[in-house]
């Protein structure tokens, strides 16, 4: 397999072509950026904690039977991922109430939402990722009706899955970010799931260990985001 050129350079991740068309390379960097890129910083070391932490994740569901783009780790900061035509939506599962809900409904952070809850947002920075419903999904056709069902449904698997493993290792999964994209007419799980884009905090402390350390300037950002894959059982170099 050969790395070739460029193609897109997102705000912590670079993506390049191969000599195979159905493949790209993930690039994971050190830039890390937040409020729709309005904050932005290179934290040393967490390109390759993140694509370290994105392997064994995308591992864990894929044994466990939810289909992802993740093929293999190349090296430290690159992995090998099928080349999917995203949806430009996000889609967010959330355990207990934190950020923007917290803003839009003035609940309390930290209320367990049960049942867990899931909320669609398009993807565009100029507009702050506004969320969308359903409606505005099918009108607008940004998603077919089976993948708006889809998305939802290995949302809510992939929460079965991966909020169990947190528990078990003394943590919260608050909530997470996830999207989607089509290969070959299949829906798969693309991008990333890292302590970037999910909330993660300790469960008896509730000490917040994600990418809100960098919102809020909490420092130890990349030690934090190290400490949840240890737990979880992720091999750092
Ligand atoms: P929110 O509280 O800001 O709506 O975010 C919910 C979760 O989704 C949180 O873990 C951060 C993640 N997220 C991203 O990683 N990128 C995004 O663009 C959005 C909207 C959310
Ligand atoms: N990752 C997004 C950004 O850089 C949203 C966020 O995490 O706040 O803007």
């Amino acid at each position: 397999m050969e790395k070739r050129a460029a193609l897109y350079t997102g705000k912590a991740k670079s993506v390049y072509s191969t000599d195979d068309p159905d493949l790209l390379v993930l690039v994971f960097r050190d830039d890390t950026s937040a409020f729709d890129g309005k904050k932005r910083q290179q934290l040393e070391r967490k390109g390759r904690v993140n694509n370290r932490f994105n392997a064994f994740v995308m591992e864990k569901l894929a044994a466990a039977g939810v289909p992802t783009h993740f093929e293999r780790l190349l090296d430290a900061h690159e992995s090998l991922v099928k080349r999917l035509q995203m949806l430009p939506l996000e889609c967010v599962v959330r355990n207990y109430a934190a950020g923007s809900l917290c803003r839009r409904y003035g609940v309390e952070e930290g209320l367990r939402l049960s049942p867990p809850t899931f909320e669609f947002f398009l993807k565009s920075d100029p507009l702050g990722d506004p969320m969308v419903n359903e409606y505005h999904i099918r009108s607008l056709g940004w998603a077919e009706p089976w993948q708006v069902e889809r998305m939802k449904e290995l949302s809510f698997r992939v929460n079965d899955i991966l909020a169990p493993l947190f528990q078990a290792a003394g943590m919260l999964l608050v909530d997470y970010k996830l999207e989607f994209g089509l290969f070959n007419g299949e829906l798969l799980l693309g991008d990333e799931i890292s302590p970037d884009g999910c909330r993660v905090w300790d469960e008896r402390t509730r000490e917040k260990l994600d990418k809100d350390r960098f919102r809020q300037d909490l420092g130890a950002v990349v030690e934090s985001y190290e400490q949840i894959g240890s737990r979880l059982g992720v091999a750092f170099d």
